[in-house]
């Protein structure tokens, strides 16, 4: 029996295939690779020893998703594939809309149609728009988004809630992580954005590497401890263990369960700064700007739930994600273009 991951080639995706397969799980990736490279795969065969089954198709279409459940004994999804760019989904509502959730609609019909019903689904923090309380509970109610992407995760958890009340052999886990960064040890994989990254790990080291001059700070007037954002930073290695951990409970007893995954501690945007500046002994300019339309002054998880109902807690601390997210980095200056 083999776990599908869509958006495998990806960057979370590609590091949970990792720890799949040494938790010794057997995977199958599918990836159209609009936002990742085959590249990342093959790295993921070296570090692993092991032939990774892939498909290069799009989740959306039906004839390709029905042939992988055909071709393989399939149990359990673990669902990554998305477009995730907050800025761009203002601008292209359509496409995010039609790609995050036409194509998790086709996904969840195929899987219906071949009886597979387990399913890990990848959510977001951005789901409590601004947070009522922090840190942030489950229970805390979900938000208004600021954006599409947001709106599309806050949507599909809705949707695949309601599939499982429909038919209730469905299991289904709603993951929502707080702010990915870090890389796998190796430094053979990590986060490899399009352009000008977005966010706050990939700008500061394309400044390290001096492809970038500095760094804006968006605004130093928020409602935090130094005036800049805070955030949940949380290692993408122990957000890929979280998969694994929810993979042997998602079938204890049906439901639609949801955790938090985050460490929950809080950094500001200038913690993060020294701190990376401290672990790598890499000096990092910085300008203070406006803010950013739609940010927040702090998001931080209560990670408790997932620490009592998975047996899962953040094992790594801020040095780590600082130092992997550089070695990853340094060793690969354009990611994985040689
Ligand atoms: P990523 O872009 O690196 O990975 C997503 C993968 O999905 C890519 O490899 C892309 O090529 C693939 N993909 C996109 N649309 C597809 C489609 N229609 N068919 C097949 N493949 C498709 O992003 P990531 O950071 O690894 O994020 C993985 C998931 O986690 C996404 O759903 C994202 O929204 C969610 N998430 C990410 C963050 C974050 O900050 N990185 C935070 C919360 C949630
Ligand atoms: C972090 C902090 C910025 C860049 C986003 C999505 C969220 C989730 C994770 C998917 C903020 C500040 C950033 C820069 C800066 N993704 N910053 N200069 O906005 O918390 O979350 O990624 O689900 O949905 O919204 O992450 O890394 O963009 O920002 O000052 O160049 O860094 O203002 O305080 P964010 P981020």
């Amino acid at each position: 029996m083999s776990i599908l991951v869509t958006g495998g080639a990806g960057y979370i995706g590609s590091h949970t295939v990792v720890e799949l397969i040494g938790a010794g799980y057997s995977t199958v990736v599918v990836d159209n690779l609009c936002n990742s490279s085959p590249e990342c795969l093959k790295r993921v065969e070296e570090l692993t020893g092991q032939k990774i089954k892939f498909y290069e198709a799009d989740i959306r279409d039906r004839k390709a998703m029905d042939r992988i459940f055909e071709e393989n004994s399939i149990d359990s999804v673990i669902h990554f594939a998305g477009l995730k760019a907050v800025g761009e989904s203002t601008q292209k509502p359509i496409e995010y809309y039609d790609n995050n959730i036409g194509g998790t609609l086709t996904l969840v019909e195929s899987m219906r149609a071949h009886g597979v019903k387990n399913i890990v689904f990848s959510s977001s923090a951005t789901v409590y728009g601004s947070p009522a309380f922090v840190p942030i509970t489950e229970e805390c109610p979900k938000g208004v988004c600021t954006n599409p992407y947001g709106w599309t995760k806050s949507m599909l958890e809705q949707i695949l809630t309601d599939v499982q009340k429909a038919d209730n052999e469905w299991n289904v886990i709603l993951l929502r992580y707080f702010n990915p960064i870090g890389a796998h040890k190796s430094g053979r994989i990590g986060e490899n954005p399009n352009g000008i990254p977005n966010n706050l790990m990939p700008y500061i080291t394309q400044v390290a590497v001096g492809k970038l001059e500095h760094l804006n700070v968006f605004g130093n007037d928020y409602k935090t401890h130094d005036g800049t954002g805070v955030r949940d930073y949380i290692h993408v290695v122990d957000l890929a263990i979280g998969h694994v951990k929810a993979i042997e409970k998602l079938k204890e007893n049906p439901g639609t369960k949801v955790y938090n995954l985050g460490t929950g501690n809080g950094y500001s945007v200038l913690d993060i700064v020294s701190a990376f500046e401290k672990a790598n002994g890499v000096k990092i300019p910085y300008v203070i700007g406006p803010r950013r339309p739609g940010d927040i002054d702090e998001c931080y998880a209560d990670a408790s739930k997932a620490k009592k109902e998975l047996g899962w807690t953040a094992q790594y601390g801020i040095e780590d994600m600082c130092r992997d997210s550089w070695k990853w980095q340094s060793q690969n200056p354009n990611g994985f273009e040689k």
